[in-house]
């Protein structure tokens, strides 16, 4: 076909992208600033996807031979491998991902690469190539996400009996099942897979057929298209088509939910290693120390995934900063949805793969746990209930075993720590049994219902994960 192995003289050629209209070429100053193949390059593989389907239905329907969509299909596969080795020439005269693979298409293949855009424009191109990323990405952080729960639900399962204390305002609150504590975040990562899939609907859908804005006045065949590509549907509205990225800012929202989720976990494994909780160690591989003060061990990893937080919440700020005063249809500002959009996509993934790793990292120091748990009276409510179960208004009871807090407080002991006839100086009530409900074992046992705390039921709701999960 006499065609040429690499791209020489493209670049000037290029100069008239724009053709008789212009007289002159755009600044370089201009040039760098419009030029998007820096980071929009990493769409070419879906580019690729989106041609290769496109130029077969522009065939099937006609519009092109069968012989051009032959030509086509060669150029494709040979620029394909060209990016995949290394080989191919970014040029950012040539602006972006689209132009570079058409500019190299004709190169390759002659006036059958000069016929693929028929029919359609960089708008609809864009906007596919974002959509056909994106749902690759969201399967991708679906599964790592997955992987972070199955390391979860191990560490949960090794952890059912392990009593630590549960705090509301940080303050030591009532006693919980360490088990019981990570099963809230799996399921706030179970919402967090549910939410994706939906967004995941939203994205699927082809924008191509929608030209520049207004749709095509070829015999086009956008079902075709839409099948070919794994697409759920089609976009049902041109403008609409090549102007919204709200499917790029749902999945952003969703992003920083789960990065807010991690951050949270890391906010905790921070504290719970801190030796002054001591709850838990990290494994080295996950920590680093100071270069000034030799006992140091830092948490670095839990650190920087809460500051990764903020700039991933910043990102869905960008997002929907970027859209928000466009008027319809394309604007070059959707441009700038691609940074944010990759870095989020970056960030989480990143995040997600170290997590699950992470969690294998961390040990249990049981008996640190236990023995906070035993500090400030975790175990009053339980008082409180037993009071109530035996006829005392809850209220009432409220009151006597503050009083009893405050007693026990003074003399510096636990509430399971008074003898009988000194609790029982706070209501007539008490028994012998009240010691059953004081302990922190029969506090938790004792929250026996679904979503309670009581290790058999942690053990249930593990199962039934597991379960979910397979
Ligand atoms: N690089 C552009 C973007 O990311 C591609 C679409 C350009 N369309 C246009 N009419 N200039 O949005």
């Amino acid at each position: 076909m006499g065609i040429p192995k690499k791209k020489n003289s493209l670049a000037k050629s290029h100069k008239r992208t724009w053709s008789g209209r212009f007289e002159e070429p755009v600044s370089q100053l201009v040039q760098r600033y419009t030029a998007s193949v820096g980071f929009d390059q990493r769409l070419a593989e879906y580019d690729i996807q989106g041609s290769l389907a496109h130029a077969q239905m522009l065939s099937a329907v006609g519009i092109i031979s069968a012989k051009d969509l032959v030509a086509i299909r060669k150029g494709l596969n040979q620029i394909r491998d060209e990016i995949h080795s290394g080989t191919f020439d970014w040029m950012l005269e040539l602006e972006d991902v689209h132009l570079n693979i058409e500019k190299r298409l004709i190169m390759l293949v002659g006036d059958a690469g000069k016929r693929l855009h028929t029919a359609r424009s960089r708008n609809d191109q864009i906007a596919t190539d974002m959509r056909l990323y994106l749902r690759t990405s969201i399967d991708e952080i679906i599964n790592l996400i997955k992987t972070m729960q199955r390391a979860i639900l191990d560490l949960a399962e090794k952890h059912t009996d392990t009593v630590m204390p549960g705090l509301t305002h940080l303050q030591v609150a009532q006693p919980v099942s360490f088990g019981h504590h990570l099963m809230a975040y799996f399921e706030m990562l179970k919402r967090d897979t549910d939410r994706l899939s939906d967004c995941r609907k939203r994205v699927n859908k082809l924008p191509l057929g929608a030209a520049a804005l207004a749709g095509t006045s070829y015999p086009i065949d956008r079902e075709m298209v839409a099948q070919e590509l794994g697409f759920e549907d089609v976009c049902k509205n041109s403008i609409d088509a090549v102007s919204d990225r709200d499917f790029a800012i749902e999945f952003c929202a969703c992003a920083a939910l789960i990065m807010t989720h991690l951050s949270r976990l890391s906010e905790e494994l921070i504290l719970w290693m801190n030796p002054l909780f001591g709850f838990i160690k990290l494994d080295d591989r996950f920590c680093t120390g100071s270069s000034i003060m030799p006992q140091k061990k830092n948490p670095d990893v839990p650190e920087l995934v809460r500051g990764k937080t903020g700039r991933v919440n910043g990102h869905l700020i960008a997002l929907l900063t970027l859209m928000k005063a466009q008027p319809l249809a394309y604007n070059k500002d959707n441009q700038e949805d691609k940074e944010p959009l990759f870095d989020t996509v970056d960030t989480l993934s990143g995040t997600l793969r170290i997590y699950a790793d992470m969690l294998n990292g961390i040990h249990v120091n049981k008996e640190t746990m236990r023995s906070a748990a035993r500090c400030g009276y975790s175990t009053a409510t339980d008082f409180a209930d037993y009071l109530t179960k035996k006829g005392l208004p809850f209220r009432d009871a409220h009151e006597a075993v503050s009083q009893a807090v405050r007693s026990a407080a003074k003399k510096g002991r636990d509430l399971s720590a008074l003898t009988l006839s000194e609790l029982r100086k706070f209501s007539r009530l008490v028994e012998k049994d009240v010691f059953g409900v004081l302990t922190l074992d029969g506090s938790i046992k004792s929250r026996n219902h679904i979503g309670g705390t009581a290790p058999s039921q942690v053990r249930k709701a593990i199962k039934l994960a597991r379960k979910g999960l397979s």
